[in-house]
């Protein structure tokens, strides 16, 4: 018997795109997505699509087909989990910022709630998915509590990670490199398993699917995460080494990608890896391996966050030595507050550190993001908790376009690489700007003798 009803509890940055795709490549399934936030349902919900909660290329298009049709947005979660066969978890397991584990740990309290919310309402058998990304072992707590908790109905447990990356979701999710789902090794377990299967069958090649058993599965999400931002963490660590000797970094990384056992991706030197996942899913392996007294492991990994705020703070540093030891009272322009290009999300963004650090020495920022509004950038700054809000109003400045930005400006840091960053009128914006002009690159990826024939001092990280 296939699958026909679904439902997914948050409509974040995973479960909105994630379930918009399983609905369009599956007229034949309804897909609820459910939330408690009711602005952002009622966002999914909007006629006017450049409205939905978040940005993302080629969403807009992909829900115009399915929404109404097939895939339907709703604040009544009760409703949806009690008529759904299969319930996918994709709601947030952000870093714990209180009790045991503090600072390191993933806080589950959201994960637990929906298990109770299942097991309560549920009065027919049904499939629970794990899409958050969770700690190893997490299912047999899930299990525990919908075991004892339900009326008795029977929980086939899965894990199945999501590895789409925001600004390319879209195309991540209707071309993966391979779908994982991991379950129990027994008969419902696996029956449970080939029902998964036969929703991502319908656009996914089955050599792509990969079944595992669930902690296997759970794993690999946290380990691709960690390899991920290893290489990052890598490549940065020798950008600072190449600043000293005059190696150039995109030389490094092009001459040891074209290794095959090596590879091209995930080698280009930044202001430091952003986003909601990286830094969240190595803090939790490390607490996983600190619990189990696997010391050497937990420091190995660690080192990768370590690298990661060094780069940053080493960027912010670099801005304050060049303008003579001091930005006090200066005018300081960032292009680019979201953590990549092509998304709306600031979580973890490198922005917002090195504001913070520049606002410290007490510049004056004027940022320009093609996407992120002034309202996020305060609060971003304001969670901080470093000064006053007062304060971050005053010295955090949100301009409408990069020309007012770097007007009367003494440097400019480009934080995020957004494309449009590379087509601007740069002799106008130098003309404007005080002299000398700097530019501290923070993701190379303007053209340096462009720049430099017009005037400015470009710097770029990883180069002389
Ligand atoms: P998000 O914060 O954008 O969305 C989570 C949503 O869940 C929120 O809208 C929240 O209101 C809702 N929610 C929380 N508790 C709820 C409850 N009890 N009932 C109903 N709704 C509830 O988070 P996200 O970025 O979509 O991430 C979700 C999970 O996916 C996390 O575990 C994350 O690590 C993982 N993940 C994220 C990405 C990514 O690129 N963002 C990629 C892969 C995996
Ligand atoms: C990441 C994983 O890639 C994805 O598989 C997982 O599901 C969620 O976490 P995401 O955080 O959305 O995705 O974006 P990603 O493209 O991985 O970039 C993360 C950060 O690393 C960004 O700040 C990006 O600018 C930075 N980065 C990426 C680099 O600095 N250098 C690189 O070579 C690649």
């Amino acid at each position: 018997m296939k699958i026909k009803s679904i439902c997914c509890i948050g409509a974040g940055y995973v479960g909105g795109p994630t379930m918009s795709v399983i609905a369009q490549k599956n007229p034949n399934i309804k897909v609820t997505v459910v939330d408690i936030n009711k602005d952002r349902i009622d966002a999914w919900n909007s006629v006017d699509l450049s409205k939905l909660p978040i940005y993302e290329p080629g969403l807009d298009k992909v829900v115009s087909e399915s929404r109404g049709r097939n895939l339907f947005f709703s604040t009544d979660v009760d409703k949806a989990i009690f008529d759904s066969e299969m319930i996918f978890i994709s709601v947030n397991t952000p870093t714990k910022t209180y009790g045991a584990g503090k600072g390191m740990a993933a806080d589950l309290k959201y994960v637990e709630l929906c298990a109770r919310q299942i097991a309560k309402v549920s009065k027919s058998d049904k499939i629970i998915v794990e899409k958050s990304t969770l700690p190893v072992k997490t299912a047999e707590a899930i299990k525990n509590i919908l075991d004892n908790t339900g009326s008795g109905v029977h929980f086939d447990i899965l894990s199945n990670p999501e590895f789409l990356a925001e600004g390319t979701a879209i195309k991540d999710l209707e071309f993966p490199d391979r779908v994982l789902i991991g379950g129990e090794q027994t008969t419902e377990g696996n029956l449970a398993i080939n029902k998964l299967v036969q929703i991502y069958s319908s656009w996914v090649d089955s050599t792509k699917i990969v079944t595992t058993n669930l902690w296997s599965s759970e794993l690999s999400k946290l380990t691709a995460n960690a390899f991920l931002a290893q290489r990052i963490s890598s490549i940065n660590s020798l950008s600072e080494l190449c600043e000293k000797t005059g190696a150039d970094i995109d030389e490094v990384a092009t001459a040891i990608g074209m290794d095959s056992r090596i590879g091209s991706k995930f080698l280009k030197t930044s202001v430091g890896f952003g986003g909601s996942c990286f830094q969240k899913d190595i803090l939790n392996l490390v607490y996983i391996c600190k619990s189990l007294g696997i010391n050497e492991v937990a420091d190995y990994w660690e080192q990768v966050i370590i690298m990661n705020n060094h780069q940053r703070t080493r960027f912010a540093k670099n801005i304050l030595t060049s303008l003579y030891n001091t930005v006090a009272g200066k005018k300081i322009t960032i292009l680019g507050w979201s953590f990549k290009k092509d998304t709306n999300d600031t979580r973890e963004s490198a922005a917002i550190y090195v504001a913070d650090n520049l606002i410290d020495e007490e510049a004056s920022i004027h940022v320009y993001d093609p996407k992120v509004s002034a309202k996020q950038m305060h609060l971003d700054l304001n969670n901080l908790n470093s000064r006053e809000k007062s304060l971050n109003t005053r010295m955090l400045n949100v301009e409408e376009s990069p020309y007012d930005a770097s007007k009367n400006s003494h440097a400019i840091a480009i934080l995020t690489e957004w494309d449009e960053f590379k087509g601007y009128d740069w002799e106008k914006i130098y003309a404007s700007m005080n002299k000398p002009a700097f530019i501290f690159d923070g993701r190379n990826i303007l053209d340096k003798t462009k720049l430099e024939k017009i005037g400015f001092i470009y710097k770029a990280i990883g180069k002389q």
